[in-house]
């Protein structure tokens, strides 16, 4: 079990934040070396040419390390549906193919499939609704499934999806696999050389601890010579060498780095990115996720005693509680347990906690006595 670690976020003593689904608070540190990056570009002069390569370059065996992947695979995009929708792009489907996709997915992994499959003529076929994730996908898949397309949990109450399973069964019909993993990267543990999947996104700005609008798409070794979104001048072979830009030149940098957003080397941004991989790593995802499985269980007891009910931990993520309500709960909830300083989300009936590491047992406290009062 990891303690607090409080101390280094900039979270007031009277603030329960409960909330890193929504957004991930940035450490504190990570928020001194973003300004000091942002100044960089009102003296240009000190960012050098190599900076374009070597900023990025920092940052991708980090997030390899926290999907376990290797960093050759990882690009640089601004937004999960930016890579999602990269996926989609080198995703062949065919007239009467389907996308299979878990009931209630976020929107960033279900849009680009739907454009997709209007192009192709083939259909998005939703699995049907219900706690158990895995065994909805697995009776969706069938000889007709060209992708399939989910996280590792949903992100309203964190119900688990068993991934190796389901990538066994795309594989066995030879279906791709994509994940969006925005909702657990960082706090979930997961290994993409067990799961095999064909492309992995991440916006960072959650569980990654880092700014808005960045975020990492890793794609499979099979997929690496496929087409951007953009033709960016970065993503070609040669680009180190800015003497020479204009021999222009038709081939790609090596491994998936084709696949980089335009101005991926954000001098701005990365520096405060980086702060907050590295400083998941070092607390480990595994030793992340069992305290704040921990955390949510706790929580889940003390809710009971209010009459809220949890859904099983063998089927969530311990990183996610999902509480749901004997009636359904006021539409103004969030916004009263906000006024009394604790921040949840209501997404649909269920009343979302994701705690962190900043979290304690005064939070916990916190919460518990402003739901009691404004149920
Ligand atoms: C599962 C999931 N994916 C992606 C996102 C964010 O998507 P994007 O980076 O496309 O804005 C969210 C935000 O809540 C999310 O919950």
């Amino acid at each position: 079990m990891i303690p607090s670690q409080r101390a280094l976020f900039d979270l007031p003593r009277e603030v329960a934040y409960l909330n890193c689904a929504y957004i991930g608070p940035m450490l504190a540190e990570a928020v001194e070396v973003g300004r000091a990056a942002l100044a960089r570009k009102a003296r240009p002069w000190t960012i050098r040419p190599a900076d374009f390569h070597d900023q990025t370059e920092e940052l991708r065996p980090l997030f390899a390390r926290v999907i376990g992947a290797d960093a050759e695979g990882v690009a640089l995009v601004p937004s999960a549906s930016y890579a999602i929708a990269t996926a989609a792009q080198n995703l062949p489907l065919g007239h009467g193919r389907t996308i299979v996709v878990p009931a209630e997915q976020f929107p960033s992994n279900l849009y680009p499939w739907r454009a997709a499959a209007a192009a192709a003529g083939a259909e998005v076929v939703t699995a049907a609704p219900g706690p158990d994730l895995t065994a909805a996908l697995l009776a969706a898949i069938d000889s007709r499934t060209a992708v399939v397309a989910c996280a590792h949990c949903r992100w309203t109450d964190g119900a688990l999806v068993d991934l190796a399973r389901v990538g066994a069964a795309a594989r066995a019909v030879g279906a791709a696999l994509v994940l969006d993993l925005t909702q657990s990267a960082g706090a979930l543990p997961f290994d993409a050389a067990g799961v095999r999947p064909d492309f992995v996104a991440a916006a960072a700005y959650k569980w990654l601890l880092g700014p808005y609008a960045t975020g990492f798409l890793w794609v499979a070794p099979h997929r690496r010579d496929g087409r951007p979104l953009e033709q960016t001048w970065l993503g070609r072979a040669g680009s180190e060498n800015f003497a020479r830009l204009i021999d222009y030149r038709d081939d790609h940098r090596a491994g998936a780095r084709r696949f980089d957003m335009g101005e991926a080397p954000n001098f701005a941004l990365l520096p405060a990115l980086r702060v907050g991989l590295e400083r998941i790593l070092a607390w480990d995802v595994e030793a992340i996720q069992a305290t704040l499985a921990a955390r949510t269980g706790e929580i889940a007891a003390r809710a009971a005693g209010l009459g809220l009910a949890a859904s099983d931990p063998s089927l969530r993520a311990g990183h996610f509680l999902g509480l749901r309500f004997p009636a359904p709960p006021p539409p103004d909830l969030p916004d009263r347990l906000a006024a009394a300083q604790v921040h949840v989300s209501l997404r649909g009936d269920t009343l979302r906690v994701t705690p962190h590491l900043y979290n304690d047992d005064e939070d916990v406290e916190r919460l518990i006595e402003a739901l009691a009062a404004a149920l």
